[in-house]
């Protein structure tokens, strides 16, 4: 029995291996017995074509183009959509319902959030990854893990019932992008009225930037780096951006700058 058997009827098991194969370095797809090129049968010659009748020179109409999406559509669909949704259900089955980001399609499933909705502070992450996409929860792999440890540090945690030391994680996708490409401005245009609608659901005393994605979505800035550890304003809350956990695994000697990002975050809940 072939690869393909094992997988055939489960679309995403012939992706992921298909991917695990790319990244093995595959580049053809092999046959299952070696082919000796230089001793192929010469090639059949195909018969001359048919001379064309009338019949055959009827014009079939080519099978329509999908409509290509019109941003101006797509966003205002999901204005709509966010704007009608009055409880964090509604925007979870809004968000499930909207069919005009591509990023959907090849998502398993949709990472809405995590945590306390009743917590003083909200997380705004990039975008789910593998682990994330397979669970359909925000932040569980690796730099989920390492998110924890950072705001354990200074008592908050997704798991707490207590609002003063709870979490409320969610991301600024909520599918995750093919081969974790950057989403396209208009992508995140899209989903900027649900991050919006969540935020006032959620109606947090703090919201924590954490990546690239989410500052450029809700501060329209560039380099968290430089933008880490200054307070700004945005959809009427108290907004901190700081480096993502995945960039700290990646860069330790950063960590010193988060924790006194954290240090902040925890001055401003107590003042
Ligand atoms: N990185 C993010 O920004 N969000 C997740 O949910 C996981 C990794």
């Amino acid at each position: 029995m072939g690869i393909a058997d094992d997988i055939a009827g489960d679309w995403h098991a012939a992706l992921a291996a298909l991917a695990w194969q790319v990244e093995l370095g595959l580049s053809d797809i092999p046959a299952e017995t070696p082919l000796d090129r230089y001793d192929l049968p010469e090639p059949v010659k195909a018969p001359p074509p048919a001379p064309i009748t009338a019949a055959a020179k009827a014009p079939t109409p080519p099978p329509p183009e999908p409509a290509a999406p019109n941003p101006a559509v797509a966003i205002d669909a999901a204005r709509d959509a966010a704007n009608r949704a009055a409880t964090l259900e509604d925007l979870r089955a809004a968000l499930a319902a909207y069919t005009h980001c591509d990023l959907k399609r090849g998502a398993r499933n949709l990472v809405f959030a995590d945590g306390n909705p009743q917590a003083r502070v909200l997380i705004l992450g990039d975008a789910p990854g593998v682990e994330e996409d397979r669970e359909g929860r925000p932040f569980v792999g690796q730099a989920g893990q390492m998110l924890d440890r950072m705001f354990a540090a200074i008592g908050l945690s997704r798991n707490a019932p207590d609002p003063d030391n709870a979490l409320y994680i969610t991301n600024t996708m909520p599918w995750r992008p093919p081969q974790d490409r950057n989403p396209s401005d208009d992508e995140i245009a899209m989903m900027l009225p649900f991050v919006e609608r969540h935020v006032a659901l959620v109606n947090p005393d703090v919201i924590v930037l954490v990546g690239n994605l989410s500052l450029r979505m809700i501060l329209n800035a560039k380099g968290i780096q430089r933008a880490r550890g200054t307070w700004a304003e945005a959809l009427g809350k108290p907004v901190l951006p700081m480096a993502h956990p995945a960039y700290l695994l990646r860069n330790p000697i950063a960590k010193r700058e988060a924790w006194a990002d954290l240090l902040s975050l925890q001055a401003k809940l107590r003042g």
